[in-house]
């Protein structure tokens, strides 16, 4: 996902989109550029690579009033300079950085092309800007040239536009997120809060096709139909912006640590006073669906398996849960009143975002349960419900999976009455405290011995083939080892041909209805040769085991025992001395199908 930071009236502006930039990093990018408004030219410095890279190709005194600065996810040309933002018009009068995709960039370009207009670059964003500046030249007004580029724009914008010789700049947005910080004696505008909440804690949320521009001294917003409009600044809390290791190596651990902070936080948003705190409307939705539908993708999708299992266990509320891209292109509606349920921590992944289209065309109600309040999925959802994770910044999502499973173990208990049920989750919570206190080690002699290995497996049973799904997961995206989860159960049924002498087979076993059948397993890969690493509750453990956890409901493996397999995936990565919290090929926020 690309990030966006730009400034207008900063002192030092330039440090700040540097700065900014970086901050953004975790969004995953490939190039990176500023732009710089001087007296009689824009001067942009780009190039593929890192921001540290581009800020040693712009000269020490280079600085300026009007900044645009950017990094490039590549979707549309490879990553490299021509292609990378910011991008300047054919007539050098304009320059603009973007987040999104043009769907319908092809037609636009011909269009300009045969007006005799010139690109440098393969990409969609060179388009808006150079149409923006073609049309310029009838309007010879930048908010009029704006409000009609939008209407013949197709597709998902955030954008920053600077034009020579005036001393704005100007934005326009539509579903992809742009913030407007609130600065004193200067403004400035991001993809989201982290590069200017330590200037600020003041934002001016932009909605879909909205465009304007912002001075040193104010914002001026229209809407599509060139309507100005009032908008209200919101606060953001510093500490769940902020991004910042606290000391530890890594996001990933300092994420993993924070899980019981996170479950604590949500208690106290979501229960007062031994009552569930919902909107009403939402809860009798749900109470009156007879489907549950869920749609998520990799850990948000694992994270809806577990919740889809509370439902039916709790409510026996049918549900089906589906990869938002399957789903995507062949949608199915069981149920005759059926509730939609969006699983995202960055709410803006792409293969959601289409489901919701397909999902309002059919006027259905829908949750969105996301870590990102302005999020496009939060935004578009009849119901939105936060998780108050704070900012996930490692690519491995871990404190936000914890999260989603214990919001929708929330919401089922809300919709049961039951307080009991999140009494029971907060009693549980010190056993995470345990397991980072006195299990580490143990953790890091299975990483060391696994670390090297071709295949690594997983297996449980129903919320423990749940936890393996996501335990592969997190393993497979750090540590680059092939991993898979298996249901006990399917192993006779083909996966157990892969199991050879020395394979790791890490188990976990918190079921007691499951437990005796998983022993079994145990001893069908042992006796080819697997090396085996069991996890489980003390009530079921036997001396053999790994790592025995003081007993908990087993409903609550995904939110207890998923800590282990964090830690194991964050010491296996680290032991292989890989970029813990940027994988390689992976981002954040996967804005693109
Ligand atoms: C999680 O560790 C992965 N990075 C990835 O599977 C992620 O969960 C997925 O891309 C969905 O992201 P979202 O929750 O922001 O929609």
């Amino acid at each position: 996902m690309c990030g966006i930071v730009g400034s207008i009236g900063k002192n030092n502006g330039r440090d700040f989109i540097i700065e900014g930039l970086k901050t953004l990093d975790y969004r995953g990018y490939d190039s990176a550029g500023i732009a710089f408004l001087k007296e009689k030219e824009i001067k942009i410095y780009k190039d593929a690579g890192s921001v540290s890279h581009v800020n040693s190709l712009i000269p020490n005194k280079e600085n300026g009033n009007v900044l645009i600065g950017h990094t490039r996810w590549a979707t549309h040309g490879k990553p490299n300079m021509i292609n990378s933002h910011p991008h300047l018009s054919f007539n050098k009068q304009f320059a603009l950085v973007h987040n999104g995709v043009i769907e319908n960039f092809v037609e636009l370009k011909n269009k300009l092309i045969s007006k005799g207009i010139t690109f440098n670059s393969d990409t969609d964003s060179e388009v808006v800007v150079n149409l923006i500046a073609s049309i310029y030249i009838d309007t010879n007004d930048v908010l009029e040239a704006i409000k009609r580029a939008i209407k013949e724009i197709k597709g998902s914008y955030a954008i920053g536009l600077i034009h020579l010789g005036e001393d704005k700049l100007y934005v326009l947005k539509n579903a992809s997120p742009l913030l407007i910080g609130l600065g004193e004696g200067y403004n400035m505008i991001a993809s989201d809060a982290s590069p200017m909440i330590e200037e600020t804690s003041k934002f001016l949320e932009l909605g879909d096709e909205e465009y304007g521009y912002i001075t040193s001294k104010e914002a001026i917003i229209y809407t599509r139909d060139g309507k100005h409009i009032h908008k209200d600044y919101v606060t953001k809390e510093a500490e769940m912006i902020r991004h910042d290791k606290n000391g530890y190596d890594h996001f990933m651990l300092k994420e993993i640590e924070e899980i019981p902070t996170v479950i604590k936080r949500l208690f106290d948003f979501y229960t007062k006073d031994n009552e569930y705190h919902f909107n009403k409307s939402l809860i009798s939705k749900i109470k009156k669906s007879d489907h549950i539908i869920f749609l998520g993708c990799g850990t948000s999708y694992h994270a809806s398996l577990v919740g889809g299992r509370y439902f039916e266990e709790m409510l026996e509320i049918p549900t089906a849960s589906y990869i938002a891209s399957e789903w995507a292109f062949h949608p199915m509606f069981p149920g005759k009143k059926p509730f939609i349920i969006f699983i995202s921590q960055s709410g803006e992944t792409a293969d959601l975002i289409h489901c919701m289209k397909i999902v309002k065309e059919r006027h259905l109600d829908t949750l969105i349960i996301t870590n990102t309040k302005g999020s496009t999925l939060e935004r578009g959802c009849d119901y939105s419900l936060i998780l108050h994770a704070g900012v996930e910044v490692s690519v491995a999502s871990t404190k936000a999976y914890a999260a989603q499973v214990a919001l929708l173990l929330l919401i089922v208990a809300a919709v049961k009455g039951d307080i009991n049920i999140a009494k029971e989750m907060i009693a549980s919570l010190p056993i995470i405290s345990h397991i980072k206190d006195n299990y580490k080690d143990k953790i890091k002699e299975i990483a060391n011995e696994i670390k090297d290995k071709k295949s690594i497996f997983y297996l449980g049973r129903g919320y423990d083939y749940y936890l393996s799904l996501e335990a592969s997961l997190k393993l497979k995206e750090i540590s680059y080892i092939h991993s898979e989860a298996i249901a006990g159960g399917e192993l006779k049924h083909g996966p157990i041909a892969l199991i050879e002498d020395g394979t790791p087979v890490i188990v976990f076993i918190t079921d007691k209805v499951t437990a005796a059948s998983m022993r079994g397993n145990i001893e069908e890969v042992k006796s080819r040769g697997a090396s085996v690493y069991v996890i489980s509750t003390k009530n079921l453990s036997r001396d053999s085991d790994k790592i025995i956890i003081e007993e908990y409901p087993s409903y609550l493996s995904s939110i207890i025992v998923s800590t282990v397999a964090f830690y194991l995936a964050y010491y296996v990565s680290l032991f292989k001395g890989y970029d813990v919290d940027k994988p390689r090929n992976l981002a954040k926020s996967v804005t693109v199908e």
